[in-house]
């Protein structure tokens, strides 16, 4: 991060306000900055080559958060058919608990309510607890338990899900307006 920026985030901080972040598609060259934050934050991180092998694939799609000219965050999805499911996502340690992580979920949000699809989905480490309080308080829940989900440690692992509010309703009212209503949202 550039001093200029940096200036800038303790301001809105010191002032009480989220730090505002441009949320835009990745391209190449974030990567570097990408891979710092990445590195910063997982013990099991992504490398270069797992974000092109990634991002090369047309149903993959990353973002970056970006304040001023830094990129503090960045996120990679999925289009699933009938939701959205997060790959990757991570603010740089240095920028955390300043709303950046919720500004990129609530984008993910609109997107998710944009194409009518069902969920978001995500899978979190069971030992992972600041994520899990982070997703919860975005709307998240935890659907399931993954057991020894991760080769590496043999950790368990929870699969957490939004779902679209906007669906539900939906459903509910046609539900209402007919009893025979059968329609499943899973
Ligand atoms: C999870 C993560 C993306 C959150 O990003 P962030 O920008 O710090 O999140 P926000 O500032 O928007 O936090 C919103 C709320 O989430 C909760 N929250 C976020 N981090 C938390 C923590 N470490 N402990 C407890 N609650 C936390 C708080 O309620 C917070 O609101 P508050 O700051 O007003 O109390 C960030 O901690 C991170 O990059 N973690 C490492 C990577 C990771 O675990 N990714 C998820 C993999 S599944």
């Amino acid at each position: 991060m550039n001093a200029r920026s940096t200036r800038q985030r303790l301001r809105e901080e010191e002032a009480g306000q989220p730090v505002s972040v441009q949320i835009r598609w990745m391209i190449r060259r974030d990567l570097d900055a990408v891979l710092r934050t990445e590195m910063a934050s997982f013990e099991q991180a992504w490398s270069e080559e797992d974000f092109l092998r990634c991002l090369r694939q047309r149903h993959c799609i990353g973002m970056v958060a970006e304040q001023g000219d830094s990129v503090v965050g960045f996120m990679i999805y999925e289009l699933q058919k009938h939701g959205l499911h997060l790959l990757n996502f991570a603010v740089h340690p240095s920028c955390r608990r300043a709303g950046i992580g919720t500004q990129m979920i609530q984008r993910l949000i609109q997107k998710m309510q944009a194409h009518r699809r069902r969920a978001i989905t995500l899978i979190v480490r069971e030992r992972n607890l600041p994520a899990q309080l982070f997703f919860r308080k975005m709307g998240f829940q935890a659907v399931r338990l993954l057991r020894r989900y991760y080769p590496d440690t043999g950790e368990d692992a929870y699969l957490m899900e939004y779902r679209n509010p906007q669906l539900t309703l939906a459903v509910n009212e046609s539900a209402g307006n007919n009893r025979l209503s059968s329609y499943d949202p899973e």
